[in-house]
């Protein structure tokens, strides 16, 4: 695992877009996934600067959903599918054709998991993963206690996820389950990077560092993958001890 500490959030969102934008001018055919949340709209932002200049296309890459909240779909401020196709899907001018993401009304959600499966299972394995992390640890919908074997799941949240997930919304949302992309994908990708950034993330990042591998901090399998990286910011490494 490796960790790059910058010196605030605009030079690790510029650092974590230049690293996509040289991959994916290596290997033009990229499945890409890319995470909902806060933390990495910045880096999306670049991403889209760089491809209005012409520094980079996604045309010939795939991109799939990382997780959703159960009972919201794109027509919900806030959802994770909302977020992508705002920040990064519309933006980049990326065909329906190329995307597979959850739709978190769907009233069958085994199906919801399959047809992710399959998605990735023909054009996988996933070679960039972008990753945000939950204040407990989580990745994706990967609460702490879940199997690192899964694939794509559905999870009961954890009080925190629920909690911390209202920060999306303007109205209250009953938010109860999540479907994601399990451990195992992380783990059979390419290149997984976390972006975290922040006081707020700091006792996440000090447990990620600092703790053993475990189910209870889901993060942590990113130290059983030999090509993940870390990019944080300086708040975020507050509470713990790096040796430059
Ligand atoms: C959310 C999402 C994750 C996200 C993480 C961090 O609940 N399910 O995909 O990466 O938690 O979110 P944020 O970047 O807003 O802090």
């Amino acid at each position: 695992m490796k960790i790059n500490v910058f010196e605030n959030y605009e030079e690790l969102s510029k650092e974590v877009s230049e690293f996509i934008i040289e991959r994916v001018n290596n290997n033009k055919k990229m499945l890409l996934c890319f995470a909902g949340g806060d933390t990495p709209v910045l880096a999306y932002k670049n991403l889209v600067k760089a491809y209005e200049e012409g520094r980079v296309d996604f045309k010939d890459c795939k991109f799939v959903g990382l997780d959703e909240w159960v009972g919201l779909d794109e027509n919900d401020l806030g959802s994770c599918k909302y977020l992508l196709y705002k920040e990064v899907f519309e933006p980049l001018k990326i065909k329906e054709e190329n995307i597979c993401f959850f739709d978190g009304k769907a009233k069958n959600l085994q199906k919801e998991c399959k047809n992710m499966d399959m998605f990735i299972e023909k054009y996988g394995p996933i070679d960039l993963i972008v990753l945000g992390i939950g204040v407990n640890g989580h990745l994706g919908f990967n609460e702490p206690g879940v199997s690192f074997e899964n694939y794509t799941h559905v999870v009961n949240l954890q009080d925190s996820t629920k909690v911390v997930g209202q920060k999306y919304f303007e109205d209250e949302k009953k938010l109860e389950k999540g479907i994601t992309l399990g451990i195992r994908y992380i783990l059979e990708s390419d290149t997984p990077i976390l972006i975290a950034n922040g006081k707020k993330k700091s006792d996440a990042i000090k447990r990620l560092l600092e703790d053993e591998i475990t189910e209870n901090m889901p993060a942590s399998a990113l130290k059983l993958h030999n090509n993940s990286h870390i990019f944080l910011d300086k708040e975020a490494t507050l509470k713990i001890n790096l040796k430059k």
